[in-house]
């Protein structure tokens, strides 16, 4: 499959000779979820948004804004990030040999996310604060300096996420009732409400938030969030708007989700589906297992970033390795025991 630009251009601001910053992100996975299918009495499916070249749905976004990026004659890209758009801006960047920065919440990102960041070359700045203040800060920078900003209050961002929810109309023959989708800044959710409006086939949207970073069901910011699943340790999104009308729109709900249910989910998705994303894509399967189906037929649920992303979080999920000798004996007995 081509890049998504490539694969979408009719339906993205971007003309034929504009340049393209692509690795071939999109055309993503979506599998049948058997167990959970059962589970709720519906048919569903996952998205498996980790299959993109960085691991998140953020590659959808980046391919856009970094392209878009390039065309103005940004030499610099900058955002603020739970860790996904780092690792996808740092890649983008690299690949369009722009410069890289990223600002991050110390000590409060994923170790793969991490990685990533620092392997493709950017500048990564922890600063002693949260997402949301590192966001209000990268924009008073790009307010006043030549780099361009690539978080999803860019456009371009939700330009490139759209297409996720071509992808699923066209594999589901737009036979889709119910969106099940975590929340954080709430750009990925007004960009799916953006691609299902285009198509004009608008399933509900059931977006999710962790319990202790939930802003959008309680209706007030959230001065200090937290929760384990780190992507969407944010209490103040930045599309609060949008996604709060794109939900009443599709007659939707915003829900909370515990730490413990995502975790539940989690671990059900890796065990029971095959299927290892990270902790807050798994807020997508634990509202739809709280909530259920609610009616719906066809469900999506969008795991938007990979497991590996988080090593961590996964090692304490109280799993035990097992020591054996080397030798024949001890092997067959822990083996067949
Ligand atoms: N899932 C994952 C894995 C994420 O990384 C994010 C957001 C979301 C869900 C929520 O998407 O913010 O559009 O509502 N991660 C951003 C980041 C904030 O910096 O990587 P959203």
């Amino acid at each position: 499959m081509p890049g998504l630009i490539e694969r979408y251009r009719e339906r993205l601001p971007f003309a034929p000779n504009d340049p393209v910053v692509t690795l071939h992100e999109g055309s993503t996975p979506l599998v049948a979820a058997p167990f959970l299918s059962e589970q709720v009495d519906a048919r569903v499916y996952l998205k498996l948004e980790g299959a993109n070249p960085t691991g998140s749905f953020k590659d959808r976004g980046m391919t856009c804004a970094v392209s878009a990026a390039v065309r103005e004659g940004a030499r610099a890209v900058i955002c603020a990030s739970t860790g996904n758009t780092a690792a996808s801006a740092a890649a983008y960047a690299a690949r369009a040999g722009l410069r890289g920065v990223v600002i991050v919440p110390d000590g409060k990102i994923a170790t793969g996310k991490l990685a990533q960041a620092l392997m493709h070359g950017a500048r990564v700045i922890a600063i002693h604060g949260n997402f949301d203040q590192a966001l209000t800060l990268v924009r008073a920078l790009a307010d006043s300096h030549p780099i361009a900003l690539v978080n999803s209050v860019n456009d371009f961002r939700l330009e490139g996420q759209k297409t996720a929810a071509f992808e699923l109309l066209e594999e589901l023959d737009g036979e889709l009732d119910a969106l099940c989708i975590p929340v954080g800044n709430a750009g990925n959710v007004t960009a799916y409400w953006k691609g299902f409006v285009e198509s004009a086939s608008a399933p509900r949207l059931l977006g999710f938030q962790a319990e202790g970073a939930a802003p959008l069901v309680r209706g007030a910011p959230v001065a200090a969030p937290e929760t384990v699943a780190s992507a969407i340790r944010i209490g103040n999104p930045a599309r609060w708007e949008e996604a709060m009308a794109a939900m009443t729109a599709s007659r939707g709900a915003i829900r909370a989700v515990s730490d413990e249910e995502i975790l539940d989910a989690y671990r059900l998705l890796a065990c029971r589906e095959g299927v290892f994303c990270e902790p807050a894509s798994a807020a997508s399967v634990a509202g739809l297992l709280k909530y259920g189906a609610e009616g719906a037929r066809t469900v999506a649920c969008v795991l938007t970033g990979h497991g590996l992303k988080d090593p961590d979080t996964a090692l304490n999920q109280d799993h035990a390795v097992i020591a054996c000798e080397a030798e024949i004996g001890a092997l067959e007995r822990v083996v067949l025991g």
